[in-house]
């Protein structure tokens, strides 16, 4: 009997909900809601040949428009198919059996499931009550020299964010213990803070990004990692033969040139996030707005009731239940203003508040 290493019999993966996008309003997934544009997407279709699909793909000219856009040399940065993959290329890249790695959580669910298929010894460290992030535990975790500490910044599970002149502090901490500082920043572009220059001066830290969230590429999948030369470069050795698609190179270059249609998608969900929190707030819930492109409620005793209609609407949430420090909160993706007035008007609906139809189209 073929027998895989013990380290993949270990792991334990969940299936990831794959409703219909035709069916539902998801808001369960924190993607971009209201989809790119169809100019955006004509127009890169537009830039696409028979060949775009039949050739190798080249990678190259992404490199440098990437690093262009960053102010980084283009050796500085390895692309993926999504942020997911550079995730794991960092635990195939520096963590060996039985290194610690260091993880706040709930978080983004790959991190365990990277680590766990190096063989990395798992340090959860909850967060606070709150939804903070543990700085303290963080701190007194390095006291050990854990080999990788992987932050996602804003958190993807719970909103959190800490400002990096916070985050600066433990990065200079965790380089005395060589420390390895992931920070994932898959939702940067909804902080007002992209700047890559907390990069300089330190030679532990690298960043991943995504095109998956403010971009709305996520199923084109294309992310990358940003950090000094020397980590890159280990990195890269990790890559498969080709890292990413021709489309999504052609559609990740497009935006670099068109950074107004990034603003503009991000804009139109931050509108979107502001009303949902005025409203919800405004109905007794309790709120957590979060600095990524989700928002927590807590719908209380109506919860049951809510959660109901808005699945007979069609519109998917993720209901967090017993999860822990999650429990009884549920995240909503923010889309345009009026997606999320529909939300609304289920929500007063389920309180008995407003004489709407379900699905809050009235
Ligand atoms: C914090 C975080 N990192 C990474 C990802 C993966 O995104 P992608 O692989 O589409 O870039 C997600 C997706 O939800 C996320 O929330």
């Amino acid at each position: 009997m073929i027998k895989p290493r013990r380290a993949v019999a270990e792991t334990v993966r969940t299936a990831m909900p794959d409703a219909s996008r035709r069916q539902y309003l998801k808001l369960d997934r924190n993607e971009l809601v209201p989809p790119v544009a169809n100019s955006v997407f004509q127009a890169v279709i537009d830039q696409l040949e028979p060949d775009s699909f039949s050739a190798y793909p080249a990678v190259q000219p992404l490199y440098e428009d990437l690093a262009a856009a960053l102010g980084v040399a283009p050796n500085q940065l390895l692309l993926g198919a999504g942020s997911d993959w550079l995730v794991r290329a960092c635990f195939d890249t520096f963590v060996e059996e039985g290194d610690e790695v260091v993880i706040p959580v709930p978080t983004y669910g790959m991190y365990p499931v990277y680590a766990g298929l190096r063989g990395g010894e798992l340090t959860p460290l909850e967060h606070l009550d709150g939804f903070g992030v543990p700085v303290a535990g963080i701190r007194k975790s390095l006291q050990r020299n854990p080999k990788l500490l992987a932050l996602a910044n804003p958190n993807g599970a719970l909103g959190c964010y800490l400002p990096w002149n916070e985050l600066h502090e433990l990065v200079v901490e965790a380089a005395k213990h060589d420390t390895l500082v992931v920070v994932d920043e898959a939702y940067v572009e909804y902080t007002g803070d992209e700047s890559t220059a907390r990069l300089a001066a330190h030679n532990n830290l690298i960043l991943i990004r995504t095109f998956s969230k403010a971009c709305g590429l996520a199923g084109l999948r294309l992310g990358y990692a940003v950090g000094p030369v020397e980590l890159m470069d280990w990195m890269r050795r990790t890559r498969p033969n080709v890292e990413v698609n021709e489309v999504a190179v052609v559609a990740g270059r497009y935006l670099l040139r068109h950074p107004e249609v990034v603003r503009h998608q991000v804009a139109l969900g931050q509108a979107g996030k502001q009303l949902l929190v005025r409203e919800l707030t405004a109905l007794g819930c309790e709120v957590y707005p979060g600095a990524a492109n989700f928002v927590q409620v807590q719908f209380g005793w109506a919860r049951e009731g809510i959660l109901k209609l808005l699945r007979s609407a069609d519109i998917l949430v993720k209901d967090q239940a017993g999860a822990g420090i999650l429990d009884g909160w549920t995240r909503i993706t923010v889309g345009s203003p009026e997606q999320m007035q529909r939300v609304v008007a289920i929500a007063k609906q389920g309180m008995g508040i407003d004489e709407r139809s379900p699905d809050g189209r009235a």
